[in-house]
């Protein structure tokens, strides 16, 4: 016996990308970021880019209102913002560093999101940046996890005070941008290929790898509140 299949509820529409769409990617100047916004940039619509290097520093919570408060009604805001964290155990860790970066890629997100919810319009998302340190303990990471976990909670809450506007995060696992553009180019080379023979997947993420799982995030109506793992299996070693 066959059934006709049939939908009883009809599907949520996800927000097409019309020639007025907003996105915002704070952070897409460089790396992942920089991928998103050339993924959405090939979608109807404007994609507004901010970060350090535009002038916008995330850290100033005013700066990040007045941002957002000029740029008026946005659809999708995805932040990829802030790399840099310092390294140390917790009981040696220099405060002042791990405090100016939880100022940049936790505080920074989290000024964000206040900034920009008032202008999000109906069906519009906030994806934010975690990391898979966020999920493991990988001694002198300390900083890393503590941030990216915190970010993943606080994604999760503000799905839920936000709803319904969407809220996700993307964790990604070690991918190949700018951000290791301090390391000489052999050493890049030997970290990078050393973590690909590392990682069950057998190679590290490339931006646009991890640019599709935000898209991901911005398109599926049924996705909020998630963490979405982008990262050759890192979490399953
Ligand atoms: N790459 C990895 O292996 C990896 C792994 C796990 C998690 N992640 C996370 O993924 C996100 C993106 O990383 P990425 O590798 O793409 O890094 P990236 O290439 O270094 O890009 C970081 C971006 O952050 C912006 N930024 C830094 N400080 C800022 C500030 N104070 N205010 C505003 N913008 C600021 C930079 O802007 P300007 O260029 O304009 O200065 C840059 O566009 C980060 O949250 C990172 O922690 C990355």
């Amino acid at each position: 016996m066959t059934a006709a299949l049939s939908s009883s509820t009809s599907s949520s529409p996800v927000a097409a990308f019309t020639p007025d769409t907003v996105s915002v990617v704070i952070g897409g100047s460089s790396g992942i970021g920089r991928a998103v916004a050339q993924a959405l940039g090939q979608r109807p619509g404007r994609v507004v880019v901010a970060g350090l290097s535009t002038g916008l520093d995330v850290a100033d919570a005013d700066a990040v209102r007045a941002f957002f408060d000029e740029l008026g009604p946005v659809d999708h805001v995805v932040v990829t913002a802030g790399s840099q964290a310092p390294g140390g155990a917790v009981t040696a860790v220099d405060l002042d560093a791990a405090k100016a970066a939880f100022d940049v890629k936790f505080w920074g997100a989290i000024a964000v999101a206040q900034a920009a919810a008032p202008h999000l319009r109906p069906g519009g998302t906030l994806t934010l940046t975690s990391g898979f340190l966020a999920r493991r303990t990988v001694p002198g990471a300390f900083v890393k996890t503590a941030m990216n976990a915190a970010l993943e909670v606080s994604a999760k809450l503000l799905a839920r005070e936000l709803a319904p506007l969407r809220v996700n995060v993307v964790s990604p696992g070690l991918t190949d941008t700018e951000a290791y553009a301090g390391l000489a180019p052999e050493a890049r080379e030997a970290m990078l290929a050393k973590a690909a023979a590392s990682l069950p997947a057998g190679r590290v993420g490339q931006p646009s790898d991890l640019a599709a799982g935000y898209l991901f995030a911005i398109d599926n109506a049924f996705m909020t509140g998630a963490v979405i793992d982008l990262d050759g299996g890192a979490l399953i070693q």
